[in-house]
């Protein structure tokens, strides 16, 4: 019975893969996964130690962090079907759960802050996604269907079918579980591009002075001929009297 229960486990560990990893082709790939091997490693060592089997699951957990670089705390309860992809850099601290057919990649860390006792790792529910180098820190919940960001820092709850991305992590996008209809939630600040669009409202504006100021200085400029030529127009028109030679379009 315990076998066959530790076999279907597997076979879901198997299935996991298969399913989120496009580049998993068949079950002989699938045997090489270093995260394959390191939930197996795991399911054993939780097992000697929720039976308080001293030193063996420590033992376990170090030589499987060895093997394939992922570090797995035996008092963390994993479910079913669970994936961590590539895996190097993986650390999972004592007290986290991780739901059902939940995804980890590389370099993901669900650990403690350093100021809490207790429970003090993450609570993963079904269906979540932990991107790369995520860190989710403290005893803070990650919703049924979440998806965290490569990269992120996340120290809040991030509720159920939400995406959370940055430094530290925020929503920006909410997904209906029925429909799969996504809905954008937050724009991220970007000071870069906000500086950038500044710039070239400024340009604009100085182009359009200098346009106004040129068109100025062209009119008087106009002007100041118009007003210059009639009056040397006029003396030429007075020094013409009596003189044939001066006068208008004659020889000038
Ligand atoms: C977050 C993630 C799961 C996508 O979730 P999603 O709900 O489909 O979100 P979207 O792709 O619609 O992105 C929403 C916004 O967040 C931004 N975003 C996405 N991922 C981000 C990240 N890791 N960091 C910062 N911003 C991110 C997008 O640019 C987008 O913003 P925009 O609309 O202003 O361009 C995905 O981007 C991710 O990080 N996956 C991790 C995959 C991974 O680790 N792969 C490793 C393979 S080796």
């Amino acid at each position: 019975m315990a076998l066959s229960a530790a076999l279907k486990t597997v076979r879901d560990d198997i299935r996991a893969i298969l399913t989120n990893d496009p580049a998993a082709h068949n079950l002989a790939e699938v045997l090489l996964y270093p995260g394959l091997h390191a939930i197996i490693g795991h399911r054993l060592a939780h097992a000697l130690w929720r039976q308080g089997v001293p030193f063996v699951p420590r033992l376990i957990s170090q030589l499987v962090r060895f093997l394939t670089g992922i570090e797995i705390h035996p008092g963390a309860r994993i479910g079913q079907g669970f994936f961590i992809d590539h895996g190097m850099g993986v650390v999972i601290g004592e007290t986290t759960e991780i739901g059902d057919w939940v995804t980890l990649y590389q370099g993901v860390t669900l650990g403690g802050t350093g100021k809490q006792r207790g429970k003090r790792h993450p609570t993963l529910e079904d269906h979540a996604i932990i991107g790369v180098g995520a860190s989710v820190l403290g005893a803070i919940t990650i919703g049924k269907g979440a998806r965290v960001g490569g990269g992120a820092v996340v120290v809040k709850d991030v509720p159920p079918y939400t995406t959370a991305v940055g430094v530290p992590a925020r929503i920006v996008v909410t997904r209906d579980p029925a429909t799969g209809v996504t809905r954008r939630v937050e724009r991220l600040p970007d000071p870069e591009g906000e500086m950038l669009r500044n710039l070239h409202d400024k340009l604009l504006e100085l182009e359009e002075r200098l346009q106004q100021l040129e068109d100025v200085t062209n009119h008087d400029h106009l002007e100041h001929h118009l007003s210059l030529s009639s009056s040397l127009w006029s003396i030429l028109d007075e020094t013409s009297d009596g003189d044939e030679s001066y006068t208008l379009g004659a020889g000038i």
